[in-house]
């Protein structure tokens, strides 16, 4: 292993000229112009797998943005690994509050980050487990365990086709877990493994009025406005309480336990801290709950935006015939995605004061997931990261989603081993996100010893 190490410091530049090179690949999963260089951002990936002697690589037609796969797979009595991660990214705008870069798929190292849209979320963090691999082939002609590479290419806009090419393709993707990197640590010195994700279900509601915008002081006061409707609708989602008020939402949610309450304690950061972070002068959301609990084991939802008539310099006085907003929920155990679906699907035109039509459309959904804690899997990802930061991770849960993660533990029966090298600071989803160098440098490391130690483990079930 030493001379892997060796190795992987002998390539840093290698390395960063590399990932620079999919960095420039605008590949905006959402946006439909951009369907080509999403594609071409998931062809460098294959053509990166190839050049480090994976076999049977492809671009996998998944329905929707393509998926990556690659395999090698001549390692007996090992466990075989399915390495997942998204070459997919989030649009980069407002595009006017990048401060660092004159353009966010133009990226450059500066006080010791990394800056450019998709460093953090995800292209440096799954690119370490593909340099990692590829020292080790490149050292040994040999990996050390039995390794699947799946990439794909439309996490940020729920997966959809991905999905169901997993569930189509169980044989091709049959692991006995997954490794991942795309989340983050609870704090910068702190490394960290995530054991549970909350799902998601995702909305957009149209609200319709008159047929035509009105001037408003023509007909103002006798007719529904559209955006006041969406006010109220919005206002009436939560109880003075900061509990959803759709009927059923809260059936199926598993209390967290008093043993799971004195666990999140015990990594609590205060509340005083996380305000002054935030620039906030107080933290929000359901009663009866800590910040950590709300985040990490309840429910919520939160309207994304809000769009219709005049928003522009200067006022016009109109009534808009029409608006809408977006919005998702956060999901716990046991709650299903797309029973919540239907739930606000059934709700919503109801809430619609008399004058207005309201349509709501589901747009994707994810189920919250959970992977053992005792597991050797996961073990081997602590100890990988202790060796290559010198700290033993902690294990946390997150409020964010992969949903791809339970269709792995659904599916394949696998759980996703999330050693993740990102800052909640790195600005993901948003303007100036960066990703630490250190950390890109050090999660190679890690992938290193990782799959390393996935080799030592033995075939789960068979004779090692
Ligand atoms: N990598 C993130 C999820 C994440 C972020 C995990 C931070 C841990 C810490 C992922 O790419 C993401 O953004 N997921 C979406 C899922 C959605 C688009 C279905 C999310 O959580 O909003
Ligand atoms: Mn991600
Ligand atoms: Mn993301």
């Amino acid at each position: 292993m030493r001379n892997v190490l060796e190795f992987v410091a002998g390539n840093q530049d290698r390395y960063l000229a590399r990932l620079f090179e999919i960095l420039r690949i605008p590949s905006v999963s959402a946006d439909p112009a951009r369907a080509g260089e999403v594609r071409r951002a998931g062809q460098w990936v294959a053509d990166f797998l190839g050049g480090a002697g994976f076999e049977h690589v492809s671009l996998m037609e998944t329905g929707g943005h393509p998926a990556v796969y690659g395999d090698w797979l001549h390692a007996p009595g090992t466990p075989t690994i399915l390495v997942y991660g998204h070459y997919d990214v989030q649009p980069e705008d407002p595009i006017d509050k990048w401060t660092i870069l004159t353009t966010p798929f133009e990226p450059m190292v500066k006080d010791g980050q990394i800056w450019g849209r998709g460093t953090s979320d995800d292209k440096a963090q799954f690119l370490t487990h593909l340099f990692a691999l590829e020292a080790w082939k490149k050292v040994h002609g040999r990996l050390p365990c039995n390794v699947k590479v799946f990439i794909e290419g439309e996490e940020e806009g729920g997966s959809g086709g991905t999905h169901d090419f997993v569930q189509a393709h169980k044989d091709l993707l049959a692991c006995d877990a997954v490794a991942l990197s795309d989340t983050s640590w609870y704090s910068p010195e702190q490394p960290t493994i995530v054991y549970s994700l909350r799902g998601i279900s995702y909305f957009q509601v149209d609200v319709k009025g008159p047929n035509r915008d009105l001037h408003s002081g023509v007909y103002g006061g006798m007719v529904r406005n559209p955006l006041n409707a969406i006010a109220a609708i919005i206002a009436g989602l939560h109880d003075a309480h900061g509990r959803v008020t759709v009927p059923g939402f809260y059936d199926d949610v598993l209390e967290l336990t008093d043993m799971e309450k004195a666990e999140f304690r015990k990594v609590a950061v205060p509340d005083e801290e996380r305000m002054k972070d935030l620039g906030v002068a107080a933290l929000a959301g359901e009663d009866g709950y800590t910040a950590l609990e709300r985040n990490w084991g309840r429910p919520c939802l939160d309207v994304h935006g809000i769009w219709g008539g005049f928003a522009g310099e200067g006022s016009k006085t109109v009534i808009a015939s029409e608006g809408g907003f977006k919005f998702s929920c956060r999901l716990v155990a046991n709650q299903d995605p797309a029973k919540v679906a239907q739930l606000f699907q059934e709700h919503l035109p109801r809430m619609a004061p008399p004058g207005v039509t309201v349509t709501v459309k589901y747009h994707h959904g994810g189920t919250p997931v959970m992977v053992p804690v005792d597991s050797a899997y996961l073990k081997a990802g602590a100890d990988a990261m202790e060796a290559a930061f010198g700290r033993r991770p902690v294990l946390v849960r997150e409020g964010a989603s992969i949903p791809i993660t339970a269709v792995f533990l659904e599916a394949l029966d696998a759980p996703s081993i999330m050693v993740g090298y990102g800052l909640d600071s790195d600005n993901i989803h948003g303007p100036d996100e960066h990703f630490p160098l250190v950390n890109f440098r050090k999660g190679i490391d890690a992938g290193v010893h990782l799959y390393e130690a996935f080799g030592r483990m033995g075939k789960p079930g068979g004779a090692a």
